[in-house]
């Protein structure tokens, strides 16, 4: 077996518990309550949404599989030669050793993560099928500036790979301040490989959030495992449920926990009360038009220099360079 030194770069500012037990009382005071989706992602949560990925209903993945299977070696020429590419998250990998099958000389791949354990795998995997390409992992907040490590040898172009969608679990202002942190990450040369999910039929969106087996539920109430676990809080897990409704207006799908009843919890010091049938809000997964993506690419002072989408509509995958940039692949 190749086995490659596992050098890890640490640029991890997660907050420490004190100060998320401040993140759960600060949104918990609000009207309404809302909790922040990074708290889905344990290592019981991250394993929850590899299953819910697996739905029959969840048709993103799959779409952006089948997206890649197709147009990989398009998508590698758009991004040129040399290039450093920046994942954030390390997913299953899947997607990106697509990518990077097709890549011509690639200087290095940097997958950013949140938590060592997905980082350690996912190196390891990459050794195995590519075993020439340095890989430089990197543990820290992506939705923070990144110190990327210096890279073996000069890029030509950085490129920060975004993939799953997970630009929609950020509001229209924040994806724009995420956009535009990117931006000045991948530099005047580089670009963003950004997956989408698009609008289509609501009854096709909502099933993918309340999949019959029930794993999407798992995944939303292993928050407050979580918080029980981390902070001490003693959410009575049965007493809540699973909500996830397409918001039309808003072209997005807003994730619930509900109080089954009228109850009361103790996080830290402090005692909250729920109402029966009172929902706080835990997530948005933002669907796009192209004209949606677009303008919030525009927002963040980028085009779209070329997109790729399945002939149903479901998914697209964008390649956004500078605004004024020229938009044709590079070399
Ligand atoms: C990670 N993200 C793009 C997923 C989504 O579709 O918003 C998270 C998720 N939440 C419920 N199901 C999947």
């Amino acid at each position: 077996m190749n086995v490659r030194a596992f050098e890890l770069h640490d640029d991890n500012r997660r907050p420490p518990a004190d100060s998320l037990i401040g993140i759960v009382q600060r949104g918990l005071r609000m009207q309404p309550k809302r909790l922040p989706s990074w708290l889905f992602y344990d290592e019981r949560g991250s394993q929850l949404f590899e299953a819910i990925c697996e739905q029959p209903e969840y048709y993103l993945t799959r779409c952006e599989i089948d997206l890649m299977s197709v147009h990989a070696g398009e998508m590698a020429r758009a991004l040129g030669e040399d290039v450093r590419l920046v994942e954030y998250g390390s997913g299953s990998g899947v997607k990106t050793r697509m990518l990077l099958e097709h890549l011509r000389t690639p200087v290095s791949y940097v997958p950013v993560e949140i938590s060592p354990e997905p980082l350690r795998r996912c190196v390891q995997d990459l050794a195995e099928v590519f075993p020439a390409l340095p890989v430089q992992p990197l543990l820290g907040d992506f939705t923070r500036p990144l110190r990327l490590p210096i890279p073996p040898r000069v890029p030509r172009h950085t490129v920060l790979y975004f993939p799953g969608s997970t630009i929609g679990n950020f509001e229209a202002r924040e994806a724009a301040e995420l956009l535009r942190k990117m931006r000045a990450e991948m530099g005047d040369n580089g670009g963003i490989l950004i997956g989408a999910d698009l609008k289509k039929d609501v009854a096709t969106i909502e099933a993918a959030y309340n999949d019959r087996a029930g794993v999407t539920a798992e995944f939303t109430l292993n928050m407050l495992v979580r918080l029980n676990r981390e902070i001490g809080s003693d959410f009575n897990i049965g007493q809540f449920r699973h909500a996830a409704h397409y918001n039309a207006m808003a072209g997005r799908i807003e994730t619930f926990l509900i109080s089954k009843s009228d109850q009361r919890v103790r996080i830290g010091k402090q005692q909250v009360n729920f109402g029966s049938e009172e929902a706080m809000q835990v997530e948005y997964s933002c669907k796009y038009s192209h004209d949606d993506f677009a303008t919030l690419a525009g927002k963040a002072g980028l085009d779209v220099a070329q997109s790729w989408t399945d002939p149903q509509n479901m998914f697209a995958v964008y390649y956004l360079v500078r605004a004024g940039a020229r938009a044709t692949p590079h070399g």
